[in-house]
């Protein structure tokens, strides 16, 4: 594992070491015994969009791993004013051991990391958000002890988050059901993937794909950079809200997971969030572990 830019950059060995690394790491930092892996490291956080998870996971992350954050603003640096990904990638590398970015297209990822001499770590792209997968996928483990047949249901919009559980969550050994509106479908390179498994359905009807699953997922129905989109969002949507009626056609006890920031009333009832609150906020907690774990082996491949 050179960079993290796509769910697919990893084998099912890989998303184990890493999610196995993270419950270590945060056994560790749960019993104060430290692990400075990043002694003398800096590490260049690039922010194209809003965050608060991803920003302070990363910087805390760094911080308790010995090494030295620098959030990057694109508002900031001279790529705001028009300077290409590909200079940006050449000189921060003679500057930062590690870069993590996040931004609109999955190709200004791929040209960090072609262009640049140090791992590029994904932070969210419109395409796709690994490290919020690893740590939803963490989170699962940690319920149900594997991964191995247990049943994923997303349901909502086919965007960056449904594109990188789908490939996670089949690498993994995970059924996967998915159910978005028409047109709204992932992306076609995700779904290319998930034709070869037969444990992977896609379908219109949010009922049919909850049915007896262990683990129910959803994100918001208009992502950063779609805020014009959001009125005929919400009308394409209707039906789609995770409730308590869809719920109950779930196994009982499953879980539910919101990568956050959660729009009740709209992808999610208030009900279903605060019922769940705990299991979606730890998933917000292992963000912090799961990223570290994806530093440190990044680290250990220079
Ligand atoms: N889930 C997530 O990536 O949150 P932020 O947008 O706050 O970083
Ligand atoms: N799909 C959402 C995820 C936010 C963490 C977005 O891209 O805005």
């Amino acid at each position: 594992m050179k960079h993290l830019l796509t769910m697919q950059d990893l084998s099912k060995d890989e998303i184990m070491e890493i999610l196995d690394l993270a419950d270590q790491l945060k056994y560790e930092r749960k019993h104060g015994i430290s692990h400075r892996y990043l002694e003398g490291k800096s590490v260049g956080l690039i922010f194209q969009k809003s965050s608060t998870r991803t920003r302070v996971s990363f910087e805390t992350g760094v911080y308790q791993l010995g090494g030295q954050a620098l959030f990057l603003s694109s508002r900031d640096l001279q790529i705001g004013r028009g300077e290409p990904i590909q200079d940006t990638a050449r000189v921060l590398s003679r500057y930062l051991d590690l870069l993590m970015i996040r931004t609109f297209d999955q190709k200004e990822v791929e040209d960090l990391a072609r262009y640049g001499s140090v791992p590029v770590i994904n932070g969210l792209t419109d395409y796709s958000h690994p490290c919020q997968v690893l740590a939803d996928l963490m989170t699962i483990r940690e319920r149900y002890a594997t991964l191995e047949g247990v049943k994923m249901c997303y349901i909502g919009d086919g965007d960056n988050m449904a594109n990188s559980l789908i490939v996670g969550g089949l690498l993994t050994g995970m059924d996967v059901s998915v159910a978005t509106p028409k047109g709204y479908e992932p992306h076609v390179k995700v779904l290319e993937f998930a034709k070869a498994y037969p444990s992977f359905s896609l379908t219109t009807d949010p009922a049919k794909a909850i049915q007896d699953a262990d683990v129910v997922i959803t994100d918001t129905w208009a992502s950063m950079g779609m805020e014009e989109e959001k009125e005929i969002r919400q009308k394409a949507f209707q039906g789609y809200t995770v409730d308590d009626a869809l719920m109950s056609l779930a196994k009982p006890g499953a879980m539910v997971q919101h990568c956050l920031p959660a729009y009740r009333g709209q992808e999610i009832t208030e009900k279903v969030f605060e019922d769940h609150a705990d299991e979606i906020f730890e998933e917000a907690e292992n963000r912090l572990h799961v990223q570290k774990a994806v530093m440190v082996l990044l680290m250990k491949e220079e």
